[in-house]
């Protein structure tokens, strides 16, 4: 058996199910390039039948990646399988992954088919993916809920077809570590052909077992492993890469496997997801949390000056985690912005990274601070040349409230609106959502605000604040953020850039496609 596991990320399929997780295209190769630097083997880029958005994104994808191949889900049906087929044909290294379901429950109730209909399903589906490409993955769904002998059947029946991967997924995230394992070790060693295939897990963090799961499946033989960045997925999410990843890398010997990843890009990669999600990487994160190298106790403190391994077991530099964040502006150099840049998934060339060096410095001349959506404006501005400027800027904006009272909140707001300046005041239930209301009355925007989180970027009473802001207009969705001491003033910018970025949202992902620079 080879000692290699294959990392098959499904962050821009499995992950993008995730609540608030929807990314569009320009932002989903953003990712797949990232990943692609991190190192995995496969992305899973999409499902082409669920959506026109999903097929356009898949096929892009697989034009925009080299050295890593590309997936794209299809049920057990010629359509979808088709459907996939012509999202991936286009890449160095397609994949079809192919799926359903095999445990009783599913098959009676979601199916309702009878297993030996599911099997010629299965059969069908692989048939039709193998007549296209001979590396097809065939996954049962909820298949540590499923008959174990009946997973064998199947499974067999699949390589038959010309399944190349078998994945047996926990899908709901029900098994446990020692059952996973056993189930895993049981199919392969009862699969007459498993040779020819190479078996896969897929786990769900239902019970936060998903990378316990992971890990005892590859102890048991596995040797393909999907996972997401951050372990986000559909609801409790899938397993954690960087969690996975990092247990085989700091366990060699226990495990005696390796993989392909490049562990220093573990950080970035998970920063870059949570910047284009805008779901900020919880500090007590495993593995790339800002406390997961934070050392607090007093004995604690002392042996990590007397020793780092007394309470490291891994360097923060090891994941990619920088001891300083580069602050852009005024006196930021080239390099700093490329880093920058290549951090925030933009790797430019020469002068492109100089048309943004030079219009940072005019901005820097204006404000303080440049933060990444500053930095990300000005790439669409400066190198896609295609978002046109933002609608909107916040001139200024007051509040008032007061302790006890039974007054509401209120807010006056100055806000330019093109070359117009508008102003308005206005009332609400507290100060943020009193600046809200009055902002969404100036942009006339029926936009929902889906979510809204404040995290302090540093430390002390002084910290600057940094607001996340998610929005929903119709079947548009955009993440806005701002930072200010202030933290009104940091709510305010962050509601209008999610306001600007709802605005360009659909002609931006067009233009994006027919840029030449892509
Ligand atoms: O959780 C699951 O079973 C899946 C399959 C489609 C692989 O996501
Ligand atoms: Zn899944």
């Amino acid at each position: 058996m080879s000692d290699r596991v294959i990392i098959f990320d499904t962050t821009l399929r499995d992950g993008e199910q995730s609540p608030g997780a929807t990314m569009d295209l320009p932002e989903k190769l953003r990712i797949a390039r990232q990943l692609e630097k991190l190192g995995v083997d496969v992305i899973e880029a999409g499902f082409p039948a669920a959506s026109e958005g999903d097929f356009e994104a898949v096929k892009a994808i697989a034009q925009a990646v080299e050295n890593v191949q590309v997936a794209g889900l299809a049920r057990a049906n010629l359509k979808d399988v088709d459907r996939a087929w012509e999202a991936v044909k286009l890449a160095r290294h397609p994949r079809i992954h192919t799926f359903i379901a095999t445990s009783p429950i599913h098959m009676q109730y979601k199916l309702r088919k009878s297993p030996d209909e599911v099997v010629a399903m299965a059969v069908a589906a692989v048939t039709r993916a193998a007549s296209y490409t001979d590396n097809v993955e065939f996954s049962c769904e909820d298949a540590s809920r499923s008959d174990w002998d009946y997973l064998v059947r199947v499974v067999t029946a699949a390589i038959d077809a010309g399944a190349t991967t078998i994945n047996l997924p926990d899908t709901v995230g029900f098994a446990q570590p020692d059952e996973y394992g056993a189930l895993i070790r049981y199919v392969i060693e009862h699969t007459p052909n498993a040779q020819k295939a190479v078996f896969s897990v897929h786990c769900h963090d239902d019970l936060g077992l998903a990378v316990a799961n992971s890990l005892s499946a590859v102890k048991n033989g596995a040797r393909q492993v999907e996972l997401c960045l951050s372990g986000i997925g559909e609801r409790a999410g899938n397993a954690s890469l960087e969690e996975f990843v990092m247990a085989l890398k700091l366990r060699p010997e226990y495990y005696g496997v390796e993989c392909s990843i490049n562990n220093e890009q573990l950080y970035p990669s998970c920063h870059l997801l949570s910047l284009i999600i805008g779901r900020p990487i919880p500090a007590n994160k495993a593995v790339i949390g800002s406390n997961a190298f934070a050392h607090e106790s007093g004995i604690h403190q002392d042996g990590m000056l007397k020793n780092r391994n007394t309470y490291e077991i891994m360097t923060p530099q090891a994941v990619g985690r920088k001891s300083t964040d580069i602050v852009i502006g005024k006196h930021s150099g080239r390099n700093a912005v490329r880093t920058r840049l290549e951090e925030l998934g933009y790797p430019l060339n020469e002068e492109q990274v100089d048309a943004v060096f030079h219009a940072m410095k005019a901005l820097a001349d204006k404000k303080a601070h440049i933060h990444d959506e500053d930095l990300e404006a000005l790439v669409f501005s400066e190198v896609y040349r295609m978002r046109v400027p933002d609608r909107f800027h916040l001139n200024n904006v007051a509040v008032q409230t007061s302790m006890g009272s039974t007054m509401p909140a209120t807010a006056a707001v100055v806000l330019q609106d093109r070359d117009r300046e508008v102003r308005l005041a206005g009332f609400g239930a507290g100060p943020i959502d009193a600046a809200f209301n009055v902002i969404s009355q100036l942009c006339g925007t029926r936009a929902e605000l889906e979510k809204f989180s404040i995290t302090a970027i540093t430390g002390g009473t002084d910290a600057q604040g940094e607001v996340t802001v998610h929005l929903r207009d119709g079947r548009y969705t955009a993440v806005g953020r701002g930072s200010d001491l202030d933290i009104i003033v940091a709510s305010a910018k962050a509601y209008i850039d999610a306001l600007n970025r709802l605005e360009h949202k659909e002609k931006d992902v067009i233009s994006y496609k027919e840029n030449p620079t892509d």
